[in-house]
């Protein structure tokens, strides 16, 4: 795991020099409502998972993927991408969204909220260069190393198990 902290340090740098100054509110007050709305059942941090999976690095995820999550069989057999448009219309309405989903919570109606609390996750999210918002802008001249962390099929030579979704 060293890799991923060298890898932690080349982001951390990297989101110090983005310009997200216009953003930086909006994450203020994503992070709020993340700790009140999802913080009981969501961690951070890698590999931690509460009553729902571990959102770290969420942002350009696939769904259902967390090791050792017993996602619902809705969420498993989602054909979903955690780009942000999809994070705003999930929790919305998780329900509605996805139809058996486990998450059991109501929704975010406001819309503000939701573009907040996403602004949040893409913020802890190391590897992810922004997709649709083109909030990143001019990063991609230096992101050599971005996205080999979240491409999974690079990892095979490190032994990474990918078939372990018996149960
Ligand atoms: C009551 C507990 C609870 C709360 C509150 C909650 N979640 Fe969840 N969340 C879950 C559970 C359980 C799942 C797994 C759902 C499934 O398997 O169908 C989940 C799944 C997710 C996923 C998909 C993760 C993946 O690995 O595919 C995202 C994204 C997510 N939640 C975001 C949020 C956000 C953002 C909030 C706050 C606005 C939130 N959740 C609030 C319980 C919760």
């Amino acid at each position: 795991m060293l890799h991923r902290e060298a890898f932690a340090i080349l982001a951390l740098a990297a989101c110090a020099a983005a310009p997200a100054l216009g953003q930086d509110d909006a994450i203020e007050e994503g992070e709020r409502l993340y700790q009140r709305l999802c913080a009981t059942c969501h961690s951070l941090e890698e590999g931690r998972n509460l009553v729902g999976p571990s959102l770290h690095d969420v942002v350009g995820r696939e769904a259902g993927i967390v090791e050792g999550f017993r996602y619902s069989s809705a969420m498993q057999e989602a054909d979903i991408t955690w780009v942000p448009e999809e994070i705003k219309a999930f929790i919305e309405a998780p329900r509605e969204y996805l139809p058996g989903t486990r998450m059991a919570f109501t929704g975010v109606r406001d819309e503000e909220d939701r573009d907040a609390i996403v602004a949040y996750l893409d913020s802890e999210t190391e590897g992810w260069d922004g997709g649709e918002d083109g909030a990143t802008d001019g990063e991609d001249a230096d992101g050599e190393t971005d996205g080999t962390e979240e491409s999974g099929g690079t990892d095979a030579e490190h032994g990474t198990p990918e078939d372990t979704d018996d149960g």
